[in-house]
């Protein structure tokens, strides 16, 4: 028998390229691979690449630039690229870097085994196909490996909105959601292997449609189907567009035990004339009703948010129309970006803010957000929460986890085990973190 292969897959970007990299992990473990701790001692590097932030590609080609020495080493190494940045531009890193070996879109990592055997031979392959078939029933799974108490569960791919500044449709494709019996049936087997939370992803989560028993089913009707099942005890999803924001789920927000109070629905910005010219089809206004309707349905929702700032054609004006959209809503965490351009967009060919006015604008929003996610946190102090135990802290004794709104959590003295949920009385707030007791 041959020693088992090793198999290193560097993740960037969002959690759905992390649970992209387990699934791809998996499909490879069917061709015999084991997790390698480091490229150095691997058989076959994947990098899962994301397009969102600047110079993504870059990055890439100077990353793999790095490999040329270990392939030079060990010429059996494969190399492939897997990801956003394999979608969008598969031949030209083919033909820029020849030492890449595999390229594979988001689409098509269900053909990995299949891939990784014609790579073998010694060809080239590259698969960026938008195929019609369910890409996640054909992975093949490992026979019920452990899991933490924490996964990921992707329900819907693509976005169909087109926001003038995001490469999300053309490298993700068109928004398509997963059967609803086909997430079910993936729910039970990770509460199986020891989940106790999912958190179901999606570009544009909230718009999930997936086939039903009678129907589609909204993201709502599949929350309540999941609620059903026994073991599972928290539900979370992300990322939401205002727009999709339908009642049944802001219901579901006050009623079902199981979701937890915290919501992450990006705004980008609070001026009305750059969310038309971002095509975002809310106003500053529709969107803070929006967040109104949501917390009269559960007041201590936690809510956080994306934004950009110096968006072309952005004024001092439009800009502190963002800051007094934060001023309202109240975030409890944010990611803020520097609008940077990505070819094929339409924001890409307009005027572009002065690169030294946007940086100030990000440092004084970002300020404010800090600001606001420190008082939110503080605020927990005293209060009663939940926390799920994902790990033994750094101390002797001491146990990790997430409360109900996401905020990191450790307890002294802790005789919990990696799973268990408990009630926790918030004592103290540090930096990112808070500290807690358990409550008998
Ligand atoms: N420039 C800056 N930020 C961007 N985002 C998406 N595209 C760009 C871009 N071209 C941000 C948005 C989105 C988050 C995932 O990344 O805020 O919600
Ligand atoms: Fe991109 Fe999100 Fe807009 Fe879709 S809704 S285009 S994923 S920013």
């Amino acid at each position: 028998m041959t020693a088992p292969k090793k198999l290193f897959i560097k993740t960037y970007g969002c959690q759905m390229n992390v649970y992209d990299s387990e699934r791809m992990a998996e499909a490879l473990g069917g061709q015999g691979y084991t997790e390698a701790k480091s490229a150095d001692e691997a058989d076959m590097i994947l990098l899962n690449t994301c397009h969102i932030r600047e110079k993504a590609a870059e990055k890439v080609y100077s990353e793999l630039g790095r490999f040329k020495k270990l392939k030079a080493q060990k010429p059996d190494l494969k190399i492939g690229v897997a990801g956003c940045v394999a979608q969008a531009e598969g031949e030209e890193i083919m033909r820029r870097q020849p030492l890449v070996d595999l390229v594979v879109g988001p689409q098509s990592y269900h053909r990995l085994p299949e891939m990784e055997e014609k790579a073998q031979t010694g060809e080239k392959v590259l698969d960026t196909d938008f195929p019609e078939e369910d890409k996640f029933e054909q992975l093949k799974r490992r026979p019920k490996a452990k899991r933490g108490p924490a996964a990921f569960l992707t329900v819907q791919e693509g976005c169909d909105k087109f926001c003038a500044f995001c490469v999300v449709p053309y490298t993700r494709g068109a928004e398509v959601s997963r059967p609803a019996d086909r997430i079910l049936t993936e729910a039970r087997d990770l509460v199986e292997r020891g989940v106790r939370e999912i958190t179901l992803l999606g570009q544009n989560v909230n718009a999930y449609h997936g086939a039903g028993p009678n129907g589609d089913l909204t993201l709502a009707q599949l929350i309540w189907e999941l609620d059903k099942v026994d073991g599972l005890e928290r539900i979370r999803f992300t990322t939401s567009h205002p727009n999709d924001m339908m009642d049944d789920l802001i219901e579901a927000h006050g009623t079902c035990k199981k979701l937890m109070p915290y919501l992450h629905l990006p705004v980008q910005a609070g001026s009305d004339k750059i969310l038309k010219r971002m095509n975002r089809s809310h106003t500053a206004e529709s969107y803070l009703r929006l967040i109104e309707r949501i917390r009269a349905a559960r007041p201590d929702i936690l809510i956080s948010g994306d934004f950009i700032v110096g968006f072309p054609e952005e004024t001092d004006e439009d800009f502190q129309a963002t800051l007094d959209l934060v001023e309202e809503v109240k975030y409890g965490t944010a990611y803020s970006f520097k609008y940077s351009t990505r070819p094929g967009t339409p924001a890409a060919e307009r005027p572009q803010v002065d690169p030294v006015e946007a940086d100030d604008r990000l440092q004084r929003l970002q300020a404010l957000l800090t600001r606001q996610q420190r008082e939110i946190q503080d605020s927990m102090v005293g209060r009663e929460v939940g926390v799920l135990f994902e790990k033994p802290g750094r101390l002797e004794g001491q146990m990790l986890g997430k409360s109900d709104y996401l905020h990191a959590v450790h307890v002294a003295d802790c005789d919990r085990q990696i799973g268990d949920l408990a009630r926790v009385r918030i004592v103290s707030s540090r930096t990112n973190s808070l500290a807690g007791e358990l409550i008998e």
